[in-house]
C-alpha cells in the first residue's frame, strides 16, 4: 500500500505566528496526544533568542519532553550555530535550517545573505552532531511577499549546495505563493539533481492551494510533507504569510485516496481539542473538522 509521511509543525511554525502564547504545559499535553494520534515526526520549536520569538523561549524543555514519546522523531529549527549546539543538547534527532531562496526573505529573517546562510549550514554540519540528521529547507522557493519572484534555477543552486553537506533536503512555500503547475515543475527541476535527497515539501495554504500543491508534490513522487493543526503557521519575517497546510484535511485527503498516514482521525481531533485548549483565542481552520468524515469512510489501516 502507498503511504506518506507527516510533520507535524504547528508547535513551531503555528505557535511562532500566533497572537497568544501557549503556556509550556499545554504544548506538552498537545504534542503528546498528537504523536498518541500516529504522528511520527514533529517539529516541536525552534532555537532562536528568546527575545525575538517568545513563543520559542522553551523549546529547550519541549525537546527533552518530547524525546521521551517512543517512536517519536524530535525535529528543531535552528538559525545558526548556536541554535545548533542549544538543539543537540536538548536531544532533538533532526535540525532543520531555513536557507531562502529569496535574497531579500533571508536578509529578513536571518539576517544573513543566502550564501552566508548556506555556509552557516556547512559550519553546523561540519560540527560534531553524532546521530542528528540535518535538514536544508529552501524557504520562500515559489516566490517572496518582499521580493515578488524567486528565480527557480537558484532554488536548485541552493538545494544542491545543501545537498553535499545535509542530510535531507526540503522545498518550503513560506508565503503561499505556489501552484500546483509550478509545484511540479521545480520539484522536478530539484528532483533531478539531487535525486533522493529531496525529501520534504511545506506548504502554506495562504491562497487556499495547500492541498493542491501538496497532491502535485506527491505525483511528482514526493512521500513527505510538512502541515499545521488547525492550519496555524506563517513566518514572522515574511509579511501576510499566513497558515500552514491543515494537517486533519491533508490526512483526510490521503486516507481517503487510499494512501497510508498511520494517524487516526479521531485521536487527531482529540489533539485538536488540547491545541483549542491550549490557546484558546487563536482562529483555527479545517474543513474535515467541521464537516466531520464521510458516512462510510474507512481509514486505510
Ligand atoms: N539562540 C539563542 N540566542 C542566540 C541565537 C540562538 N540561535 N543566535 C544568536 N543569539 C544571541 C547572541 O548570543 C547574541 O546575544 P547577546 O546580545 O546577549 O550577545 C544575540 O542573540 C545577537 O546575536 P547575533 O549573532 O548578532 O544575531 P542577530 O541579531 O544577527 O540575529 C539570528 C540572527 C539568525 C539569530 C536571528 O535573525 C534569528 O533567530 N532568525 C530566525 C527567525 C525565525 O525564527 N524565523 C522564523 C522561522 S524560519
Ligand atoms: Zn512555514
Amino acid at each position: 500500500m502507498s503511504s506518506v509521511h507527516v510533520c507535524e509543525v504547528g508547535p513551531r511554525d503555528g505557535l511562532q505566528n500566533a497572537k497568544h502564547l501557549m503556556p509550556t504545559q499545554a504544548k506538552k499535553a498537545w504534542i503528546a496526544a498528537l504523536a498518541d494520534a500516529g504522528v511520527r515526526e514533529i517539529e516541536v520549536g525552534s532555537f532562536v533568542p528568546p527575545k525575538l520569538i517568545p513563543a520559542m523561549a522553551d523549546t529547550g524543555e519541549i525537546v527533552a519532553f518530547a524525546r521521551q514519546i517512543e517512536g517519536l522523531k524530535v525535529v528543531a529549527l535552528a538559525p545558526n550555530l548556536k541554535g545548533f549546539q542549544r538543539a543537540i543538547e536538548a536531544g532533538a534527532h533532526k535540525v532543520t535550517f531555513p536557507v531562502s531562496a529569496s535574497h531579500a526573505h533571508s536578509v529578513s529573517n536571518v539576517r544573513m545573505t543566502p550564501d552566508q546562510m548556506i555556509e552557516e549550514v556547512r559550519r553546523c554540519a561540519q560540527f560534531p552532531h553524532p546521530g542528528v540528521e540535518i535538514e536544508g529547507a529552501v524557504a520562500t522557493a515559489f516566490g517572496c511577499t518582499l521580493q515578488g519572484n524567486v528565480d527557480e534555477d537558484e532554488v536548485v543552486r541552493l538545494a544542491a549546495a545543501l545537498a553535499g553537506f545535509c542530510d535531507g533536503v526540503a522545498l518550503a512555500d513560506t508565503v503561499g505563493y505556489a501552484n500546483p503547475a509550478q509545484v511540479k515543475r521545480v520539484f522536478k527541476k530539484v528532483q533531478s539533481e539531487i535525486g533522493p535527497k529531496l525529501e520534504g515539501a511545506h506548504f502554506h495554504n495562504t491562497r487556499g492551494l495547500g492541498l493542491a500543491n501538496a497532491l502535485a508534490a506527491y505525483e511528482v513522487g514526493v512521500r513527505s510533507f510538512d502541515s499545521s493543526m488547525g492550519g496555524l503557521g506563517g513566518c514572522p519575517f515574511a509579511p501576510g504569510a499566513s497558515g500552514n497546510v491543515i494537517t486533519e484535511d491533508l490526512v483526510f485527503m490521503f486516507e481517503s485516496m487510499g494512501v497510508s498516514t498511520g494517524v487516526d482521525f479521531d485521536k487527531l481531533m482529540k489533539a485538536r481539542e488540547l491545541l483549542v485548549r491550549g490557546i484558546p483565542d487563536e482562529p483555527i481552520y479545517g474543513h474535515t473538522p467541521l464537516a466531520g468524515l464521510p458516512k462510510g469512510f474507512r481509514a486505510t489501516a
